[in-house]
């Protein structure tokens, strides 16, 4: 039987290591350097790096050839985090287990180490050594998708409307599962995307992998606003009750908890089917279907 919990925490040891070498020689004494590693060493899951590594060795690639990529989201990710967390988005005073960068440290100076993380994802992405013609076009077509998935046209799209909306209006189901799958489904989705691609996925696995992504980004922020209504926040590291505090439209604040933990598990069960036609190469990815909707953190 396959064991996700041995598999995750093996795969963010590799990752952590990883992200610990990238950052190890960068001025370990200056104030930016130290709030970036501050804020990206903290403790988070890694579900974006390990689901960009799962969907490679699910087409049969390799972890070590998508480590760039999977190092580049996280920081990211990261990097939103921090942003996300600043007195003018969410104004939040914990994260991952520890005060947030701009309580640690100070507004700018966390402004600046997100700024920072972002630009060094691109930094890492376009180090990668280039073995001939066709790995660089998937190179290439990987730094387009997590720049679209991080952008405008994605998590910053996504961002912008949860900041224009909360303590005006409450959504309607639609405009939610828009501004969701952007705020949080397009990194996600990015990050199997690029996986694939470097796995080397043939066309017919690549679409299944989309319907896979796409249905458990959305269900991944679904949970996240379960978690934020009935969560330990001992147990996930950050506030809960706070999306009822700000007004935000959330599935809780909409449907109801019962229906939003319905709709998550229907969504866990489309992703489960995108991937009938694998073999047991993606049982990872099987398994943490289950665990984004079951999670406790
Ligand atoms: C939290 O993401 C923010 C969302 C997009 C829902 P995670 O739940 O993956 O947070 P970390 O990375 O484990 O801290
Ligand atoms: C975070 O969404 C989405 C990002 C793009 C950072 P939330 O604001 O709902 O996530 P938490 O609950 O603070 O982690
Ligand atoms: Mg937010
Ligand atoms: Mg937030």
């Amino acid at each position: 039987m396959f064991d996700l919990n041995s598999y995750l925490v093996s795969k963010s040891n590799y990752i952590n290591k990883s992200l610990d070498e990238i950052l190890h020689d960068r001025l370990s004494s200056s104030r930016i350097v130290s709030a970036m590693k501050y804020s990206l060493m903290a403790g988070g899951k890694r579900i974006r790096p390990v689901l960009c590594i799962a969907a490679a060795e699910a087409v049969g690639g390799k972890a070590d050839e998508v480590l760039p990529a999977a190092c580049a989201i996280e920081m990211i990710h990261t990097y939103s985090l921090i942003h996300d967390d600043l007195p003018a988005i969410d104004n939040d005073d914990f994260r991952r287990g520890k005060p947030t960068c701009h309580v640690a440290f100070d507004e700018a100076t966390a402004i600046l180490a997100g700024d920072a993380l972002l630009t060094l994802a691109f930094q890492i992405l376009s180090s990668v050594e280039l073995k001939n013609e066709n790995y660089a076009s998937k190179w290439l077509s990987v730094v387009n998708a997590i720049s679209h998935a991080a952008g405008y046209q994605g998590m910053i799209e996504g961002q912008m409307r949860d900041v224009a909306s909360e303590g005006v209006m409450l959504m309607t189901l639609n405009e939610l599962e828009e501004m969701h799958s952007l705020k949080t489904g397009a990194i996600i989705e990015a990050s199997i995307y690029c996986g694939a691609t470097i796995g080397n996925g043939g066309i017919e696995q690549m679409k299944q992998l989309g319907i896979y992504a796409k249905n458990i980004g959305l269900a991944f922020q679904v949970a996240d606003d379960i978690l934020n209504v009935e969560g330990d926040p001992d147990i996930m590291g950050k506030a809960v009750g706070t999306d009822k505090n700000r007004k935000k439209s959330t599935y809780p604040s909409i449907v109801g908890i019962n229906k939003s933990r319905k709709f998550a598990e229907k969504l866990a069960g489309n992703a489960l089917q995108a991937l009938d036609g694998f073999d047991n190469r993606s049982d990872p990815l099987r398994a943490i279907a289950g665990y984004i909707v079951e999670r406790k953190k």
